[in-house]
C-alpha cells in the first residue's frame, strides 16, 4: 500500500510570521489526517521557523531546491547539509518553474536527487510536458526523458527513497487541471519506466503525486484514481482552509 501525500509548495509566498502562524493552525488537522502524509514547502528563509513550529507534529517540511555541493562558492544557492540543519526531511528538485526560469537540466536534478538521497532526504522529482509538447504527441518523449535523465545512475534501493510528481506545466497556477484519467494514464507511464529501471516491487511502491491547480473541489475525483498517490499544491496550499480541505480530501 503507498500512503497518500498531500504536499504544500509555497513557491516565493510567506514570510516567517506568516509561515509559522500557518503550520500552529494546519498541526491538528494534521493530526486528525492519519489517511496522509503532510508536507509543506515555504521559502528557504521561513524554513527553520517553520521547522520548528512543526516539531512533534505530522507535518514534515520540504524545501523548493537545494545545491548539489555541499558547500562552495556559489552565491544565491543552499545546500542539503544547510536544508537539514534547517529541519527539512524533502526537498522539491526540478520544477518547472526552475526550469523554466532558471534553466535547470535533467543534470542537474540528477546531481541534486544524488545529493539529496546521499545526505538522507527526499527528493520529490518533478516532471511534466508543456503545452505545446503535449499537442504534438511528445508527452510521453519528454516524460521518458526527464525521468532517465533525472534519475540516471539510482540504484534500485536509491528509487525506492524518492517521489515523483507528475506536473503538466499547462495545468499549473492556470487552473486547468488534467482530468484525473490524463493524470492516471501518465502515471501509469511513469510507474512502467519505473518498472523498466528499477523493478517491480520498487515501481509499485514508488509515490507519484500530481500537481497543477489541486483545488479542494477537484482533489477527491484525482485521488480516486489509483495511480495517483497524492498531489502537490501550490495556490490551493496557501490558505489554511482550503489547505484544511485538501488533507480531508473524501476519501472512497
Ligand atoms: P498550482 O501549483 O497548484 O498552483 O497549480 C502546483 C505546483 O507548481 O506545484
Amino acid at each position: 500500500m503507498r500512503k497518500p501525500v498531500i504536499a504544500g509548495n509555497w513557491k516565493m509566498y510567506k514570510t516567517i510570521a506568516e509561515a509559522v502562524d500557518f503550520i500552529e493552525k494546519i498541526k491538528p488537522v494534521a493530526a486528525q489526517a492519519g489517511h496522509c502524509e503532510v508536507i509543506v514547502a515555504p521559502p528557504f528563509t521561513a524554513l527553520a521557523a517553520a521547522a520548528a513550529a512543526a516539531k512533534g507534529s505530522k507535518v514534515s517540511l520540504a524545501a523548493q531546491n537545494c545545491h548539489w555541493d555541499k558547500e562552495g562558492a556559489h552565491t544565491g544557492d543552499i545546500s542539503i547539509g544547510m536544508l537539514r540543519n534547517a529541519g527539512c526531511r524533502h526537498v522539491i528538485v526540478g520544477h518547472s518553474e526552475r526550469r523554466h526560469d532558471c534553466g535547470e537540466t535533467d543534470e542537474q536534478v540528477n546531481k541534486k536527487v544524488k545529493a539529496a538521497l546521499a545526505a538522507g532526504l527526499t527528493p520529490i522529482v518533478c516532471v511534466g510536458e508543456t503545452l505545446a509538447e503535449r499537442e504534438n504527441g511528445e508527452t510521453e518523449k519528454v516524460l521518458e526523458r526527464q525521468f532517465t535523465g533525472g534519475l540516471a545512475g539510482l540504484t534500485p534501493a536509491d528509487f525506492s527513497r524518492i517521489m515523483i510528481a507528475y506536473e503538466p506545466v499547462w495545468a499549473i497556477g492556470t487552473g486547468r487541471t488534467a482530468t484525473p484519467e490524463m493524470a492516471a494514464e501518465a502515471h501509469g507511464f511513469l510507474r512502467a519506466l519505473a518498472r523498466r529501471e528499477f523493478g517491480e516491487s520498487e515501481a509499485d511502491g514508488v509515490r507519484i503525486l500530481y500537481g497543477g491547480s489541486v483545488k479542494p473541489d477537484n482533489i477527491g475525483g484525482l485521488m480516486a484514481q489509483e495511480e495517483i498517490d497524492g498531489a502537490l499544491v501550490g495556490g490551493a496550499s496557501l490558505k489554511v482552509d482550503s489547505f484544511t480541505a485538501l488533507l480531508n480530501y473524501p476519501c472512497g
